[in-house]
């Protein structure tokens, strides 16, 4: 049998795509290999939000025209969002590639290769509106069957100034519910102890009469065990209805992550976000009041288009006034084709943005440290994933919000649900002891 190698960038939706990838070439003849040096296919499944993600992967496939100078046997494709965005022009670009393909053309990937290994160039790209890998199941392979990504829409149409997204996997599209809960069954089936809902906008969920907020419940009706989470909601589109859904059941994780990307709504506005930085506020106070022990995390960029000092201001004011648990910080990357790219000016110097994002990030710090430090003496139930980075003899696990909890404890535990009382903190992390 041949053997692949494949390599996911990018965001959760590109991991579970590189299991729907893996699940079609296994069954068609294929075997996985996580050595890519005994691989005959090298896949690099791509990420294009920002041009960081972009140069990295470039970067990669500099070795990888080293190693196929060695075998030329080899095939190289690049999948995912910086295929869809790059086209054929990646062909040019990059000699190493044999193909590429957009996060819509996955199905075909075996006709694609029987091109391919006959000596043809392929760039595969067509965005296609109604693809939902329906009859796909992912091939999910982690030892510890700790946690099961499962996607539930896929796109986006919210067309935000600055995102990439809506060009590189089109249109928003959500899966029949019926095949979502076969997936998460099968998870559970499997021995998986926690599920992950995954969407660009998992709040504009919708197939016929079943929304995010049913389908939730749906989801979280099916083993009182198995923990859910969710990931991305959007503030526009953030309902009640899905924190009520939350407050009922204990085992919907307590963490939403609702990207605010600027406090400022002159710029809200130039983003085309669609709210306003009242309505977001409102947003969080209506999960501190329906879901009072949730944990709230948030994406911020610095520098946008046209962003002043006062702008800038107002994001440090409204991160002082959630006091957000965790945050994800970028400064502003311009997009080639966006609505920002085409029509707004890049023009906050470099080192503003970088000046400004590391006010941002100090300021984080600071509230992710005070958001730890009340966990002191609280006892969480943990799912652990893993040994520490630092010792064998002490597990990483994380709680319902999402923190990470270290603490002592036999490796056999990985993949089970334990209770730990935290005593310590640092910014990064809480530090507990198992109860017994
Ligand atoms: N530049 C910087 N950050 C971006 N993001 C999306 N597009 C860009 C861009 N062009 C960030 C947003 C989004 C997260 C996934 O990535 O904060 O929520
Ligand atoms: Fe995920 Fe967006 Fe990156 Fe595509 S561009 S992999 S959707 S983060």
């Amino acid at each position: 049998m041949k053997k692949f190698y494949i390599e996911t960038y990018g965001c959760q939706m590109n991991v579970y795509d590189s299991q729907l990838v893996k699940s079609i070439l296994t069954s068609n003849h294929w075997e996985e290999t996580d050595n890519y040096k005994e691989a005959d296919l090298i896949l690099v499944n791509t990420c294009a939000v920002r041009e960081h993600a972009e140069t990295r992967v470039r970067g990669r496939l500099g070795l990888f025209k080293a190693v196929k100078k060695q075998n030329p046997q080899i095939k190289v494709g690049l999948l995912g969002c910086m295929g869809q965005r790059l086209k054929e022009r990646l062909l040019e670009e990059e000699p190493v590639l044999d193909f590429v393909m957009g996060p819509d053309t996955y199905k075909r990937l075996p006709q694609t290769l029987e091109k391919v290994y006959s000596g043809e160039k392929i760039a595969d790209v067509k965005l296609d509106k109604n693809e939902n890998y329906d009859e796909i199941y992912p091939r999910r392979d982690d030892p510890y069957k700790v946690s099961a990504y499962v996607t539930i829409s896929r796109g986006c149409d919210n067309m935000c100034a600055f995102c990439i997204v809506p060009f590189t996997r089109g249109r928003e599209r959500s899966k029949k519910p019926d095949l979502i809960l076969k997936e998460v069954e099968q998870a559970i089936e499997m021995g998986y102890k926690e599920v992950n809902l995954l969407g660009q906008n998992v709040d504009k969920y919708q197939y016929e009469d079943v929304d995010f907020a049913r389908l939730l419940e749906m989801v979280a009706r099916l083993d009182s065990n198995m923990r859910v989470r969710f990931l991305t909601s959007y503030p526009q589109h953030m309902k009640n209805s899905v924190l009520e859904v939350m407050a009922k059941y204990e085992n919907i994780a307590r963490n939403i992550h609702l990207p605010v990307q600027s406090g400022s709504n002159r710029i809200l506005e130039l983003m085309r976000r669609g709210y306003t930085r009242e309505w977001y506020l409102d947003r969080i106070k209506a999960i501190r009041e329906i879901v009072p022990d949730c944990a709230i995390g948030t994406d911020i960029i610095a520098g946008f288009c046209t962003e002043t000092e006062q702008d800038h201001q107002q994001t440090i004011d409204l991160m002082e006034q959630v006091q957000f648990d965790y945050a994800f910080m970028f400064k502003y990357s311009e997009r080639p084709n966006t609505y920002a790219a085409r029509n707004l000016p890049d023009d906050v110097p470099e080192e503003v943005k970088i000046r400004r994002l590391n006010e941002i990030i100090d300021l984080q710090n600071k509230h992710s440290y005070q958001s730890n430090k009340k966990d002191v003496g609280k006892t969480f139930r943990v799912l652990v994933e893993n040994t520490s980075r630092r010792s064998e003899k002490q597990l990483l696990g994380r709680n319902s919000q999402g923190k990470v909890i270290i603490f002592e404890g036999d490796k056999k535990l990985i993949g089970q649900y334990v209770d730990v009382e935290v005593y310590d903190f640092t910014q990064a992390t809480l530090l507990g002891k198992m109860k017994n």
